[in-house]
């Protein structure tokens, strides 16, 4: 198979497994309830024990549950969270939103993870992604949009400012989709990281609406066993359709209300070093040296000036600068109820493109069922505050 094919065929196989597991819950059969779950009593009719009810059900692809949960994720409004909008002293911020203050086994603390983490919008998905992938033996980089609110600012740098391992990068941006500024973001980060006092192993992007379908615990032994000292960047040779990409010179818009890139009429000068560029994903796993490599090779620093005026050059800087051949190890989705039973048997460590607005109790759910793994795995004592919900008899259908 040639590499487009790959390409087009692994977004096509997302498509058909959204849509078989969509109507696979919709013709299974309906309430296969088993019969001791009927005794319990109810906090509502139709919504039962929520969410933990409904999400046990949902990891189960019952297609009541399906039905049902369409229904209350609305009735229900999800709990907002405290101290994001008013001001916390630190030590309420990491008792209230449950943040992890002790590495949970010596394999962890010994490993450590840098964190990339672009964000414009949405102050409490964010917040729930950095409680979800927090740990205090990790470093963690934010990268705040520098067009966003100033209000937006001050509140994420409120929470940061109770971490010693979470800062916000140096240097800003103004973050433009499919922009050289993108790129230039993870830079930003990146520089910063590696002059950190804290070492780290491993760094890891991700954006504002990605979530952890893995636990730390659980990407450490990933990268050791399949990755240990190599890159996870996945891409293939540049697909014909992609050419025009990085064949004319294009430009960032940046307007009060709307910024984009467009093409101008320039031609582009060959890629320097005669390098062969790649493209795939512009999420990444990358070695320390890896990135020290990045920062300092004349190819690498070349190859980020001849990119300055490409089409989306995240999605072929590092790809190209790795020269890996793989299959793609996020696939894109947007994830609504009926995916949630493949999302938790699929071997990937994030999904993105979460949308908590339309789905909020897909959201729920998994940071349920996340933290309930986490704290399963841990091989410490449990603080109390590390719980996100009181122990009740649907948790252990959810802690799978
Ligand atoms: C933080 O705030 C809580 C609640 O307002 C209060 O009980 C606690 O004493 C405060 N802690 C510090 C260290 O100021
Ligand atoms: C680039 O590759 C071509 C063909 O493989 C070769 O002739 C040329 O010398 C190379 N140029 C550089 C600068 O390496």
């Amino acid at each position: 198979m040639n590499p487009l094919d790959a390409t087009k065929s692994g977004f096509l196989l997302c498509i058909a497994v959204c849509m078989f597991i969509y109507t696979f819950i919709y013709l299974k059969d309906a309430l296969s309830a088993e019969p001791g779950e009927q005794k319990l009593s109810r906090n509502a009719a139709e919504c039962g024990f929520y969410p933990d009810e409904l999400c046990s059900a949902l990891f189960m692809g019952k297609t009541a549950a399906f039905k049902i949960g369409s229904f209350c994720q609305h009735t229900y409004q999800p709990a907002t969270l405290s101290c994001i909008h008013t001001s916390c002293n630190c030590s309420t911020v990491l008792k209230a939103l449950h943040f992890i203050t002790r590495p949970l086994s010596d394999e962890e603390g010994s490993f450590s993870l840098a964190y990339i983490i672009t964000i414009h919008k949405e102050l409490e998905m964010f917040v729930k992604l950095l409680r979800a992938i927090y740990m205090p033996q990790n470093i963690y980089c934010i990268h705040v949009d520098e067009k966003s609110p100033t209000d937006y600012k001050a509140a994420v740098q409120n929470i940061v400012n109770c971490f010693e391992n979470i800062f916000i990068s140096s240097k800003r941006e103004n973050v433009v989709y499919a922009g050289f500024s993108r790129l230039q973001a993870d830079i930003n980060c990146m520089r910063d990281l590696v002059r950190s006092k804290i070492q780290w192993n491993y760094v890891i992007n991700l954006c504002g609406q990605d979530y952890p379908i893995k636990t730390n615990k659980d990407i450490i032994k990933y990268i050791k066993s399949k990755w240990n000292g190599k890159n996870m960047t996945p891409g293939v040779v540049q697909p014909l359709h992609m050419k025009h990409r990085t064949q004319v010179s294009y430009r960032e818009y940046v307007g009060p209300a709307t910024s984009y890139v467009y093409p101008t009429k320039n031609a582009k000068t060959k890629p320097p070093h005669n390098l062969t560029i790649y493209f795939g994903s512009a999420y990444y796993i990358l070695t320390k040296e890896f990135v020290e490599f990045t920062l300092t090779d004349a190819r690498a620093k070349d190859l980020l000036e001849w990119s300055r005026d490409t089409y989306s050059p995240d999605e072929h800087y590092w790809v190209t600068l790795n020269r890996l051949h793989g299959h793609y190890i996020r696939d894109i989705c947007v994830y609504g109820l009926g995916d949630l039973q493949w999302i938790i048997e699929s071997p990937h460590l994030f999904a993105n493109k979460f949308e908590p607005a339309t789905y909020p109790l897909v959201m729920d759910c998994l940071e349920r069922r996340h933290r309930l793994q986490v704290l399963h795995q841990a091989e410490v004592s449990i603080d109390d505050d590390w719980r996100l919900q009181e122990d009740n008899y649907f948790n252990m259908k959810l802690n799978v």
